[in-house]
């Protein structure tokens, strides 16, 4: 275990998201389970606290709560930078990279080449592919990279393979405010076979980070669902992730939706997607984000490392009225992050500690959370009719950018509001309606731990988890 306890105690340092030791992360990439490990890479800058030439970060964790950091995975090479990507286990060796006894682990990612895109050239990204033979501690780049050439695009990046039925490898490629799709048999060669851009879908900005996959509804339909990030342009300014819910016929996503469906309210869970892998004993579809917005990424107020991940979420469907939605539940094994456990009532309430899990049953059609420090800083939590609310506009820090201080809002349309979740880290704070059927997640900067809560509108039974730190 390289984690250093005595760098993860800065101000403002997440103690139970995963957080890069130091300097700057983005997007997470290449997400796979391997032989009972998770790998997490992300887009990683090692040499400042901004963004510049992207390499993949990595790390390993065998219950998705407690991670070990590894040195860098991939970096750039003359052809270009290390965008973001994802990993598969390419089990039946189609890649004929290792062998039938060792089969390799495949990463595709896009290479940016910083020189093209200087001069003013379109064609500066094409994707290309590195491969590890040792469960993912060293990657090798293919020799004839790229593999996919770009049509003279300029944004063509962010490829997401998944693996469908007869070993069909099906790549998701975000296309400037388009999907593309191709299929491969040997993730070498890839042949293009569809668009998607309904024109009803939000385009406030660039597409990026698709991720395609199927879920099983909760009367055993298979629906397939396909993520879409988009910067700007999101329902409470910059970045978001938009979601589509319909069918895949192994050339073609279609879908009978007509109206845009954000996968997170808040601001701060952008560019996200699932891991591959996951063994069907499990069946879970595994999920993280990067907890940031471009809009103030760059200058959110810490030094020695900038930006963390959501919470691992497992996405499953649901439905209103007869019509899907994705849920975003928080994984059980966060629940051993359960240090100490009480039931509260009332509605002033001093908070010992600083990580806090909050369970509440609404009991009124209208509510109210606040947390609190002394230094009068608070962020407001609260339903106004069919309008819930995150007010983070004095919660501590907030002057970084005009963007940041704001009320942001998400329409509870037909949800019966039963059960709230809340997850406070040092520095954001994670709102799951119904167990993830409603999710907002908010970065937050008190200059002191908040100490006191406020509720209105809730029963009197209610659970506050007090958590500890993985660091
Ligand atoms: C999304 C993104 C991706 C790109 C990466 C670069 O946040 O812009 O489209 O690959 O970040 O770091």
């Amino acid at each position: 275990d390289t984690n250093d306890s005595r760098i993860y105690n800065e101000p403002h340092r997440p103690q139970y998201h995963f957080s890069p030791e130091a300097n700057w992360m983005n997007d997470p990439n290449g997400m796979v389970f391997h032989e009972g490990e998770y790998h997490l890479f992300y887009q990683y800058y090692p040499d400042s606290n901004v963004w510049g030439p992207m390499h993949w970060g990595h790390a390993v964790s065998k219950d998705l709560v407690r991670w070990e950091h590894l040195p860098v995975a991939i970096e750039p090479d003359s052809l270009g930078w290390i965008f973001s990507g994802s990993a598969v286990f390419d089990a039946a060796n189609s890649s004929g990279l290792g062998s039938p006894e060792n089969p390799p682990l495949v990463a595709l990612y896009t290479y940016h080449d910083p020189v093209g895109a200087e001069a003013g050239k379109d064609d500066y990204q094409t994707q290309g592919l590195a491969f590890s033979l040792d469960n993912g501690r060293t990657w090798e780049k293919y020799q004839n990279n790229p593999v996919l050439e770009n049509p003279g695009i300029k944004d063509f990046r962010d490829p997401k393979v998944t693996q469908i039925d007869q070993g069909k490898w099906i790549m998701s490629l975000a296309v400037k405010d388009k999907i593309s799709f191709y299929a491969s048999d040997n993730l070498l060669g890839w042949e293009h076979l569809s668009d998607f851009n309904p024109d009803w879908a939000a385009y406030g900005g660039v597409w990026e980070c698709p991720d395609l996959f199927p879920l099983t509804t909760p009367e055993g339909e298979q629906k397939w669902v396909l993520l879409v990030s988009i910067n700007p342009g999101g329902p409470n300014g910059g970045s978001a992730t938009q979601y589509f819910i319909g069918d895949f016929d192994g050339k073609k996503f279609t879908t009978e939706q007509r109206a845009v469906k954000w996968l997170d309210y808040g601001a701060d869970n952008y560019a996200g997607v699932t891991w591959s892998n996951v063994p069907a004993t499990d069946g879970r579809k595994l999920f993280i984000g990067w907890m940031s917005n471009w809009m103030y990424a760059n200058v959110v107020p810490t030094q020695v490392w900038r930006s963390a991940n959501t919470l691992p979420r497992s996405l499953e469907l649901y439905s209103i009225d007869q019509e899907y939605h994705l849920a975003s539940r928080p994984v059980k094994e966060l629940e051993m992050l359960r240090e100490e456990s009480q039931v509260i009532s009332g509605q002033n309430i001093i908070l010992e500690q600083e990580l806090i899990e909050l369970q509440l049953q609404s009991s009124a059609a209208d509510f109210s959370i606040e947390f609190s420090n002394s230094a009068g800083e608070r962020v407001i939590i609260e339903k106004e009719g069919e309008t819930l609310f995150v007010d983070r506009t004095e919660s501590g820090l907030v002057d970084f950018n005009e963007g940041f201080p704001a009320r942001h809002g998400a329409p509870v349309d037909g949800l019966e509001i039963e059960e709230l979740r809340i997850f406070l880290d040092r520095s954001s704070i994670e709102i799951f309606i119904n167990n993830g059927e409603l999710v907002m997640t908010d970065l937050v900067f008190p200059r002191e731990r908040y100490t006191r809560l406020y509720l209105e509108g809730f029963e009197n039974e209610n659970q506050l988890h007090y958590l500890r730190s993985v660091w």
